[in-house]
């Protein structure tokens, strides 16, 4: 089963110079590659059908239980073109371990790691042309499961599909990194007790549709989810996490509490300050620790991290009642250095003492 040989359908590619266009300017999440990965599972066959194919759209039966139950799970991960022209991407394999444990709370199949792995090397490599060579520009891979059988019954589906997509990437924000404001969403939760708040699957994002509407209409960039219970303490972003540092050096950052993503980026960031002799305290980190340490001086930046934001200084974190403002202290120097560092092992600026990159394209010469 993880053997699958892939087939190939090639397709009318578009023309260098309207990929150049895109590349001046891609966003994120605006443009597609020419081809895609498809995989068929069903309960008793398994996986197969291995396909690169054209990209575009799938046919898709009206009854079909993701548009119903939404049952899906996606995964997200970058592929990079290094300084001395190879192209690689970053932990592919934490992300196949991601799917596979979101796979499970969804009750969706899971996919051996290795398939994962080789979708997304057979993806980059067909589309090799498409990763981007700009400043802070990437091929944001998007993998993900969607059950596709044609029942409305309410149970878990015997048919699926997984797919990867890619999408030529410059940063998030539109501003690069300048520091963002996000909103505290107060009465709005993304997830509960025994929810897939840990998982990364569609209906967390749907979730946070709403409050993320509310964060830019008080003009923030992104919105920041408490426990729902408790209120006062951090789970994550939207689509991030979120980090603390204090005056010392220590970070902070919400412990995987069952609610929250494990984030690779965080998981790395840890890792890499830890490496400089940082303290980090995975624990719970509440508003109000914010709040008093900004007041105080003992809390001196913040940060979201994640693959599409990679790290973003936050300047401020709004509410209905206050608000605790770095002001022009934002982005912080721990901030921009861990970028750095992190940014630098990702486009082969920096050794990759971790063995974190996994190699596609080789280096010419
Ligand atoms: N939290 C949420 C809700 C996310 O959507 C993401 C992005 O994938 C993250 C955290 C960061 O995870 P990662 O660093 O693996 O991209
Ligand atoms: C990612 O970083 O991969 C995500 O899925 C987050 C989303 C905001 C695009």
């Amino acid at each position: 089963m993880t053997n699958l040989e892939f087939r190939h359908t090639e397709a009318d590619r578009l023309p260098a110079e309207k990929r150049a266009e895109i590349f001046a300017d891609p966003g994120f999440g605006n443009y597609f590659t020419d081809h895609m990965v498809s995989i068929m599972w069903t309960k008793d066959a398994g996986w197969h059908d291995a396909e690169v194919i054209p990209y575009g759209p799938i046919p898709m039966d009206p009854a079909s239980s993701v548009l119903h139950y939404g049952q899906e799970i996606f995964e997200g991960l970058k592929a990079y073109r290094t300084a001395d022209g190879a192209i690689v991407t970053f932990r592919p394999e934490a992300n196949a371990r991601r799917m596979n444990e979101s796979a499970v709370r969804l009750a969706l199949p899971q996919l051996p790691e290795e398939l994962f792995v080789e979708a997304i090397r057979q993806l980059v490599s067909i589309d090799a042309d498409w990763v981007p060579s700009g400043a802070d520009q990437s091929l944001y891979l998007r993998p993900f499961v969607i059950a596709d059988e044609s029942f409305l019954g309410v149970r878990a589906a015997e048919r699926a599909r997984f797919l990867v997509i890619a999408s030529p990437a410059g940063p998030y924000f539109t501003g690069g990194v300048k520091p963002v404001s996000i909103w505290l969403s107060e009465t709005l939760a993304r997830a509960g007790h025994g929810g897939t708040g840990a998982a990364k699957c569609g209906g967390n994002y749907a979730a946070s549709l709403l409050p993320q509407q509310e964060a830019a209409d008080n003009g923030c960039q992104q919105v920041l989810f408490t426990d729902s219970q408790t209120e006062d303490t951090i789970d994550e972003l939207g689509g991030m996490n979120l980090f603390l540092v204090k005056r010392d050096g220590t970070l902070l950052t919400p412990a995987l509490n069952g609610n929250i993503l494990d984030g690779i980026t965080r998981r790395s960031l840890i890792q890499l300050a830890k490496d400089r002799g940082h303290a980090v305290e995975e624990r719970a980190v509440t508003v109000s620790e914010w709040r008093d340490g900004v007041a105080d001086g003992s809390i001196t930046e913040a940060f979201a991290c994640g693959t599409a934001a990679v790290i973003t200084p936050i300047r401020e974190l709004k509410t209905r009642d206050f608000s605790i403002d770095f002001g022009d202290a934002a982005p912080g120097e721990l901030t921009m250095s861990l970028r750095e560092e992190l940014t630098g092992i990702q486009f082969g600026l920096r050794e990759d003492r971790h063995g974190w990159l996994e190699t596609i394209v080789e280096a010419k010469g």
